[in-house]
């Protein structure tokens, strides 16, 4: 068919569109658009040039990959282009894939290996000599980065292979990605650090590749799955099967979700099943990729220019629903910050309902044009927060307002203010009652003095029956009072004095995390920690003393300086100290080059007798290692104290090394030296 002008230009749009997208998506790790709505335009573009093979210019997206390569790494290029693959949402188009399969093969018997549609970032290990000498992004499909450094640490990756029948040269494709959980702890640190949050764990993943201190990017808790094996020389292996059992001989981490089958109606019930299961599998995945088993079968089928003919990906339907964006109410944070938050009539999405989700500032509001009273698509995506996409213009009636901020604080009602560059509109009265909540609450946070008794709940009471007013407060409690909330049968406030009595001998990094200062996060409040022998040493410390420290910057300097300038936090912080709180650097935090444990998960469970968890957690954490709540296969060791259990039963189930407390302390008097 010739085209018409109206289509020609129809065409030109979506190749725009498109590659604008991709530079969004590959090269800056900021995608504006679902991979659902990205497939919509792809798809368009593609059944546009298939009508009108005219249109099919050389450079159109279709006919390429989106070129891209970082200017921090080595490129590399690949030896054999990383293609992608046809994908559908429908079970008829993998009937017909099936169909083709089958004729393909001419009448022979063949199976599929179905495995899950990793939602993460492709990459491609190259081991020479059985030794890690590659680790290559998937780039424009040609050529990628040599991220390797920031690579190698992942917990469970083998640098070495062994036995004897690897080949000199082999290449295992594959995911790395972060699980929802680890996703979740690294933005509510950004948040605590007031650095924007990341949009998802796979864009997560992307940054943590391509950062350029391979230290830092240790610290973040990578994952990765291989699905992929080939060589040019000869593999011990000719199956899809038979090459992930190898990779796991090899000690590479076990896929615990692929299947073989044998017909297309086995491949559909796999992807069912974990359409159905997909929130519950712990990282995004995004659908399923069937493959055919047999390497000499996919060699019959081949190639074509752009995609391999036995493989395809079946992709799970979106999970948006449509529902009314009732009104847009305000929360306001330990710090001021005002944060729109849209009030939704409630939908059912992914098994649970939606009826709030954060609109993050003002110009977000602007920049999608939602009106309240609009018909809005909401979308889940895996994600615990979920998020208004868009609104649906066509569907406005004329009622719908637009939202303005209002000029004062909607609690203390004191003026707000925006300063230059900033996102957020903010409260800056520090006594403003939801701050002075929000900041008692962040004190007695997790990270921070640990005071599990001091929830939401039990604060708001606290400050209600104005039993306290600001955090040091806590510490003054006394347990008459306490017994006064425990009767009105709050349970949580059970042993809150001591509780309370026991964060006093907390680490100087935990102490300045809880204060609150601005862009202070649990990794910087842990550096100025090793870096000062007690607070009032930091209270003095100008801004360029402070930027010189490795991992502070200008900004974080600034707010420490403007924080200890202000009479009413030197007030607070001497309030802490006349009630006995710890102000000094414990040992534990004092500074060491060594790092013998990186790249080692500890998980501390059951009593231990020589020390608390913390300081357990502490010591780890100092050589190096990670210290984590729960126990995977990535886990290194499990540390089982007395009446340890839930925990050392999944540790021995998963075969990871548990040690006894004298276990332990060898292991650490070793590296130690
Ligand atoms: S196989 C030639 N298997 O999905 C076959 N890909 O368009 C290569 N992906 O960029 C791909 N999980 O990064 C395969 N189990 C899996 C996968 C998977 C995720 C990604 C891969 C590729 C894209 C396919």
């Amino acid at each position: 068919m010739k085209p018409t002008s109206n289509i020609k230009k129809r065409a030109e749009k979506l190749r725009e569109t498109i590659r604008y997208h991709d530079k969004k998506y590959y090269d800056e790790a900021a995608p504006e658009i679902s991979d659902f709505e990205y497939d919509r335009i792809y798809r368009e573009l593609k059944d546009l040039e298939e009508r009108c093979p005219s249109l099919k210019t050389k450079d159109s997206p279709t006919q390429r990959l989106a070129e891209t390569t970082g200017k921090h790494f080595k490129t590399i290029p690949h030896r054999v282009p990383m293609l992608s693959l046809d994908n559908t949402y429908s079970f008829d188009e993998l009937k017909e894939f099936d169909e083709r399969v089958q004729k393909g093969l001419g009448g022979e018997k063949y199976e599929y290996v179905c495995e899950l549609k990793i939602d993460g970032v492709s990459i491609e290990l190259v081991y020479l000599k059985g030794e890690l000498a590659h680790a290559v992004t998937r780039g424009d499909g040609e050529k990628g980065d040599d991220v390797l450094a920031n690579v190698r640490n992942i917990p469970g990756l083998p640098v070495k292979l062994k036995g004897s029948s690897v080949p000199d040269r082999v290449e295992i494709r594959g995911e790395v990605f972060f699980t929802r959980k680890d996703f979740e702890a690294i933005n509510e640190e950004r948040e605590e650090a007031e650095l924007p949050l990341f949009a998802n764990p796979r864009n997560t993943a992307s940054g943590t590749l391509k950062t350029i201190d391979p230290a830092e990017a240790a610290q973040k808790p990578l994952h990765i799955l291989l699905y992929y094996v080939f060589s040019p020389g000869k593999l011990p292996f000719g199956a899809q099967e038979d090459s992930l059992e190898w990779l796991q001989k090899m000690g590479f981490p076990e896929d615990e979700h692929y299947r073989l089958c044998k017909t297309i109606d086995q491949v559909h019930g796999y992807c069912e099943e974990y359409q159905a299961r997909r929130g519950k599998i712990g990282f995004d995945c995004d659908g399923v990729v069937l493959k055919i088993n047999r390497f000499d079968q996919r060699e019959k089928l081949g190639t074509t220019s752009k995609i391999p003919r036995w493989a395809i990906a079946y992709k799970f339907p979106a999970q948006k629903a449509e529902t009314t964006l009732k009104d847009i109410t305000l929360q306001v944070g330990r710090t001021g910050a005002i944060t729109p938050v849209a009030e939704l009539e409630p939908v059912l999405l992914e098994g649970t309902t939606v009826s709030r989700a954060t609109l993050h500032n003002e110009d977000e509001i602007k920049r999608k044009d939602l009106r309240i009273g609009d018909k809005v698509l909401v979308e889940k995506g895996g994600l615990v927060i979920p998020k208004v996409l868009q609104p649906f213009p066509e569907k406005r009636t004329g009622k719908e307002k637009v939202f303005k901020m209002p000029p004062t604080c909607p609690v203390c009602g004191s003026k707000l203010e925006r300063e230059e560059g900033e996102a957020a509109w903010r409260c800056e009265n520090a006594a403003c009652e939801a701050q002075v909540e929000r900041r008692i609450r962040h004190f007695g946070g997790r990270d921070a003095m640990d005071i599990r008794g001091a929830g939401p709940a039990v604060v708001k009471q606290l400050l209600d029956e104005k039993l306290i007013r600001d955090y040091a407060d806590l510490y003054s409690l006394t347990e008459l009072q306490v017994a006064e909330l425990e009767r009105k049968a709050e349970k949580s406030a059970q042993n809150l004095v001591g509780q309370i009595e026991d964060s006093k001998g907390r680490t100087l990094g935990r102490l300045l995390f809880a204060l609150g200062i601005r862009h202070v996060g649990v990794h910087v409040a842990e550096i100025l920690a090793s870096h000062h022998k007690d607070i009032w040493a930091l209270s003095k410390a100008s801004e360029e003393e402070l930027s010189v420290i490795d991992g502070i910057g200008p900004i974080v300097s600034r707010s420490i300086v403007v924080f200890f300038s202000k009479p009413a936090n030197i007030k607070i912080i001497k309030k802490l100290e006349k009630s006995g709180v710890n102000l000094k650097r414990l040992k534990e935090e004092e500074p060491s080059g060594e790092q013998p444990f990186l790249g080692k998960t500890f998980v501390f469970t059951g009593e231990l007798k020589g020390y608390t968890r913390s300081e357990a957690e502490g010591l780890v954490k100092k050589l190096g290692a990670k210290a984590a709540g729960s126990v995977s296969k990535l886990t290194s060791y499990v540390v089982a104290g007395e009446a340890a259990g839930s925990k050392l039963k999944k540790a021995k189930k998963l075969g990871i090394e548990v040690l006894t407390e004298d276990g332990f302390e060898t292991l650490v008097k070793k590296y130690k030296g």
